[in-house]
């Protein structure tokens, strides 16, 4: 009588506490187990009335048993007590997006890997001869403080690098034409920063060097990319313009995305806006790498990754990028 109003009156929360149940009414060494064993010593007149009793505790024991596992296994005992409701749908765990400008490197690589570039990076510390000599800067040539650069102290031959075409020449140093790479990758320039400059920002550059490589190339080529990256009704023009590694050199501007070349104030009203330069390999940079002029010409190009980001998603100020307010950040969730 005792057993069956104990057993009646059990619970089960949660696994323990029904393993304890077990233990206690189901286990061979547990009360009903004892009862069984206990047998021997009953009177053999009182054996029938014992056995019927034990086996009725018994059943019990194992019905109640198999509720105790149903309450635990549907969890409604404790999910009840602490208001959960399993069928409500998951709640989302917080995500972080892809940060703008490399959702934009991304793209910028997608389209050119597209039409057979290959990616190549080199060291953003470099030397003059990889930033600059190779690159057909002469010493002592004012084209060199255009680029406003960040020495080592006290070593003058070392810098942080002012643009990737350094990896570019380290490309042609290393391999034979046809070459066709891109190189992105954070560049460093001792500027004021601003709305519209920074002393770290990011370019990607791109070089294709084989026999027969004409402007053409050139020209069809960002003309692709334009299209690619701001839609098909995006025009290209080139500026005649001046790099000591190009010659002829060409600024590269796209219809402005903001009012469709009419002229607004994103394009001060020109209808135009500059997203970098290019050119054709000026041949003292071939053969400064090893490569015979004679045989073989190329393009190259560069742009500003935060420049292109800023026209893609008309950003107005470029330090946003780097200030990693979340209100900003934010927005673009949808880029995942
Ligand atoms: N390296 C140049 C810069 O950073 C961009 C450029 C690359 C221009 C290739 C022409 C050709 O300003």
């Amino acid at each position: 009588e005792r057993l069956h109003k104990e057993i009646a009156a059990s619970t089960a929360n949660n696994a323990e506490e029904l393993e304890a149940y077990r233990m206690r009414f189901i286990n061979k060494k547990g009360v009903v187990g004892d009862l069984f064993a206990a047998m021997k010593e009953v009177p053999n007149e009182q054996k029938k009335e014992y056995g019927l009793q034990v086996n009725a505790v018994k059943q019990a024991a194992e019905a109640k048993f198999q509720e105790l596992i149903e309450g635990v296994n549907s969890g409604t005992k404790d999910n009840k007590r602490l208001g959960i409701d399993l069928t409500l749908p998951a709640t989302t765990l917080p995500v972080g997006g892809i940060h703008p400008l490399t959702a934009t490197r991304q793209r910028i690589i997608e389209i050119f890997e597209r039409i057979g570039f290959n990616l190549s990076e080199g060291p953003e510390i470099e030397d003059d001869w990889h930033n600059f000599t190779a690159l057909n800067f002469p010493e002592n040539h004012p084209a060199r403080e255009m680029q406003d650069t960040f020495f080592i102290e006290k070593k003058p031959d070392i810098a942080l690098r002012t643009h990737t075409s350094s990896v570019q020449v380290r490309v042609m140093e290393n391999q034979k034409p046809p070459i066709r790479t891109l190189s992105p990758g954070r560049v460093f320039r001792n500027e004021a920063i601003s709305a519209r400059a920074h002393c770290i920002f990011h370019q990607v550059e791109g070089l294709y060097v084989d026999r027969n490589v004409g402007f053409s190339d050139l020209k069809q080529t960002l003309y692709h990319f334009a299209k690619e990256m701001f839609g098909k009704s995006t025009k290209v023009r080139f500026r005649p313009s001046y790099f000591p590694f190009t010659e002829p050199s060409a600024e590269i501007d796209i219809s402005c995305q903001l009012c469709g070349g009419k002229g607004c104030n994103v394009c001060k009203g020109t209808g135009w806006v500059e997203i970098g330069g290019s050119g054709m390999v000026d041949s003292n940079v071939l053969e400064n790498c090893g490569i015979d002029p004679d045989e073989f010409t190329g393009f190259a190009f560069g742009m500003g990754i935060e420049r292109i980001a800023m026209l893609k998603y008309q950003i107005k100020d470029l330090r946003l990028f780097t200030e990693n307010d979340i209100r900003f950040l934010k927005q673009f969730k949808p880029l995942l």
